[in-house]
Formats: C-alpha cells, sequence, structure tokens
C-alpha cells in the first residue's frame, strides 16, 4: 500500500524573521496553515497512512494542530522529527522504518498543487518500479531541481543550476519504491552540506527507472518572502477573493 510522507523540517532562513519563533510550515497561506495543503494533496490522492517529519522548537505545534489528523478524514498521524536541518533526503531517511517494504508519496511541506494529485499517483502505482516526478514549466528555473531532456526522457536532474538546461522545475511531490531507502544510504553532503532529494533522483535516472509527467494547473512553493506571497494571492485568487483595498484607511 503507498504510504505518504510530508516533509516538514528545516530551519526556514529564507523566511527570517517570520521564522524566528516558529515553524514556516505552520505560517499561513491565505486561510489555513501552510501544512495543511500537502495533507490534504494527499489524502485527496486517496493516501490515508502518513507521516510528517520536522524538527525545531516549534516541533511539538504540530501535535497540538493536526492531532490525529481526524479533521482530513485520517484515524492517525505518524510523527517524525529531524535533529538539524541536513537536507530533504536525510529527513526522508527517518521514514524508512515507517515505509517497510512499501512505495511511498513524498510531498514537501512548503509545496501547494492547484490540481489533484490523484491521476499521477495512480500512474505510479501501476508501474512496475521504480521513482516518479512531476515536472512544472517555470520563468525562472534557477530557483529549482530542474530537468534536463533527452528527447521524452530526463537524462539528468540540476539543483539550482546557474544556466538550466530547460524550464521544467522538478516540483516537490516525489514518488519512490523501496529502493529509495538504500540510494538514499550512498549520498553525499552536497555544497551546502545536505543530502539532496535531486541526487536520489538521479540514482533513479541511472537505473533506468525514473518517470514523470508535466502538470497543468499552477504550483507554487512558499519558501521565500516572494513565493509565501504568490501561494497567498494563488490561493486566494482559486477562493474567487479580491482583496478590498477600498476600506483601508476607513474606521471600521
Ligand atoms: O520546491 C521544489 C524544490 O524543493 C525542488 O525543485 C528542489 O529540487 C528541492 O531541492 C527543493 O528545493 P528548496 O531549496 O526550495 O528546498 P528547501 O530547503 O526550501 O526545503 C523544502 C522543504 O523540505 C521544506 O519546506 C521542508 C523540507 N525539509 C528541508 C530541509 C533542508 C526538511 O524537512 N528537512 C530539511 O533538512
Amino acid at each position: 500500500m503507498l504510504k505518504g510522507i510530508i516533509l516538514a523540517g528545516g530551519t526556514g532562513s529564507r523566511l527570517f524573521p517570520l521564522t524566528k519563533v516558529t515553524n514556516k510550515h505552520l505560517l499561513p497561506v491565505y486561510d489555513k496553515p501552510m501544512i495543511f495543503y500537502p495533507l490534504e494533496a494527499l489524502v485527496k490522492a486517496g493516501i490515508e497512512d502518513i507521516m510528517i517529519v520536522t524538527g525545531g522548537q516549534a516541533a511539538g505545534e504540530f501535535l497540538r494542530l493536526l492531532g490525529n489528523g481526524n479533521e482530513f478524514g485520517l484515524k492517525h498521524v505518524n510523527y517524525a522529527y529531524q535533529q538539524g536541518a541536513g537536507g530533504i533526503a536525510e529527513a526522508l531517511g527517518l521514514c524508512r522504518f515507517f515505509a517497510g517494504d512499501d512505495p511511498v508519496c513524498v510531498i514537501l511541506g512548503d509545496n501547494i498543487f492547484q490540481d489533484s494529485l490523484f491521476e499521477h499517483v495512480s500512474g505510479f502505482k501501476s508501474q512496475p518500479q521504480g521513482a516518479k516526478v512531476l515536472l512544472k514549466e517555470v520563468q525562472r528555473p534557477e530557483r529549482f531541481g530542474v530537468a534536463q531532456m533527452d528527447g521524452p526522457r530526463i537524462s539528468r536532474i540540476w539543483e539550482k543550476p546557474e544556466k538550466p538546461p530547460s524550464n521544467l522545475a522538478v516540483t516537490g511531490i516525489y514518488m519512490y519504491d523501496k529502493q529509495v531507502w538504500d540510494i538514499i544510504d550512498t549520498l553525499r553532503p552536497s555544497m551546502r552540506g545536505e543530502l539532496e532529494i535531486s541526487d536520489v533522483n538521479n540514482a533513479y535516472i541511472e537505473r533506468g527507472q525514473l518517470s514523470y509527467s508535466v502538470l497543468d494547473g499552477w504550483w507554487t512553493d512558499a519558501g521565500t518572502i516572494e513565493s509565501l506571497h504568490r501561494a497567498t494571492c494563488l490561493v486566494s485568487r482559486e477562493r474567487g477573493a479580491e482583496a478590498d483595498l477600498s476600506l483601508a484607511g476607513e474606521a471600521s
């Protein structure tokens, strides 16, 4: 059975001072805490067995906020604690015993997707083995992992390249079979001192086992001031809300 993993650790340093006393994924994106979006995305994709990895001093707040996940239709939520911020792949490595031999669908806690992930997850389930990523065409690919294409296949993923080989960003949703745990064991920290998820994906490419789909709807992360603002704007537009600035300055 496919299990879900939400990675919500890290320091949120690009959002400082918003993240000085709290965890990035507890900050609001329009009318909900950021963590609600990836959690709802997994539940809507039909995934019910979920682990959240978090860290830092505000880790206990996730329990207070989400509890057993009953309001999302879940029976319980599993939690893991990441000491420090050694990278996305390090955080994922903490879920090995939760996953056992089952495949996993991993989502970054600061990623928000317009479209349901159901179809993409179903596609992965019918894949005999390997991994799957979701790509999205973006204006500034150098902020992300970027796919280098060789005809219809991905030949390599470059993490935040100065000269992007395409404008296809690798979004923060990754589906893996159980090979992922042995791959994580082989990783070495990158120049920024982290175990990189792009290195995991490149290992699957070398095995000829990475599939992908390209997203139609909008996608954003919310890990910088600009992208957090954009996320709020995209979600509010989705709900048909317009800020009524005409009232600014008037007494209520
Ligand atoms: O948003 C998509 C991008 O996310 C991908 O295109 C990149 O390939 C991928 O490396 C990642 O890039 P970022 O530099 O934006 O990742 P960031 O450090 O902001 O971490 C994203 C989430 O991962 C964060 O919200 C929580 C989780 N995380 C991150 C780190 C470094 C952890 O749980 N633990 C960590 O140690």
